[in-house]
């Protein structure tokens, strides 16, 4: 069976374990009203998987007005807080639908697991949502030098796991997160709308579509085709 042949599954943290996307959203929306820059939903599919600095200078762009380095570091802060503030009661009635229960079936059927987070505050997430013991490795953004798309989040995970990448299966919420898999040279599920997740191998609505008898299958139809 083809499940053999996946020896790791590495997940991004936000948008795919559970629902920080939606804080970081509401986070730097608040920033940008602030700011007097226009800001929404749409625009925001760009900014997701990218790195806080990254994603503020993204947001610092639709300005007429330019901004100090110093000044950047102070609005990056002030989202960051206001974040940390909306994740605070973050607890495991907050993993999204079906990624509990699938993350312990990738675990009892012996793949290994690791976590790919563009995230300075994946590892207070993921203690609030109580998933540690389902992950071997986890790598943010304190532990790589380049951000998604680059594909050094995914590889790291991979060679501490010890797995080749062509044996990984990296799962993404993020247009950049999908490009950053596929780069690795691992098969790329996207959870989310087609619109965003062009590169993804196999795309699904939501989490909780989420299984590895779908998924082997989908791999396999892949290696036909
Ligand atoms: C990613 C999110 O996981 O982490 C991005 O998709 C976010 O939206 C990035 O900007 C950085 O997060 P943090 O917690 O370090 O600001
Ligand atoms: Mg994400």
């Amino acid at each position: 069976m083809v499940i053999m042949e996946i020896e790791a599954i590495i997940y991004d943290l936000d948008g795919v374990i559970t629902d920080t996307a939606e804080y970081h959203f509401l986070a730097w929306k608040a920033l940008a009203d602030e700011l007097n820059i226009p800001f929404d939903r749409s625009f925001n599919e760009q900014l997701k998987g990218l790195s806080r600095i990254d994603s503020l200078e993204i947001i610092l762009q639709q300005s007429n007005q330019t901004y100090s380095e110093e000044e950047k570091q102070r609005l990056a802060a002030k989202k960051n807080e206001h974040y940390q503030k909306l994740i605070q009661k973050i607890s495991p009635e907050d993993l999204l639908p079906g990624v509990e229960s699938f993350m312990k079936e990738v675990k009892q059927a012996g793949i290994k697991t690791g976590l790919a987070s563009a995230s300075k505050n994946a590892q207070t997430v993921i203690e609030r949502l109580q998933v540690t013991d389902l992950l071997d490795t986890l790598v943010d953004a304190a532990k790589v030098e380049r951000g998604k798309p680059d594909p050094e989040v995914f590889l790291t995970a991979a060679k501490q796991l010890g797995v080749p990448a062509a044996c990984c299966v990296g799962i993404e919420d993020a247009s950049s997160g999908v490009k950053a898999i596929k780069a690795a040279g691992m098969y790329a599920v996207g959870v989310g709308e087609r619109e965003y997740l062009g590169q993804a191998d196999w795309v699904i609505s939501d989490t909780s579509h989420l299984a590895l008898d779908s998924l082997a299958k989908k791999i396999n139809e892949h290696k036909k085709a």
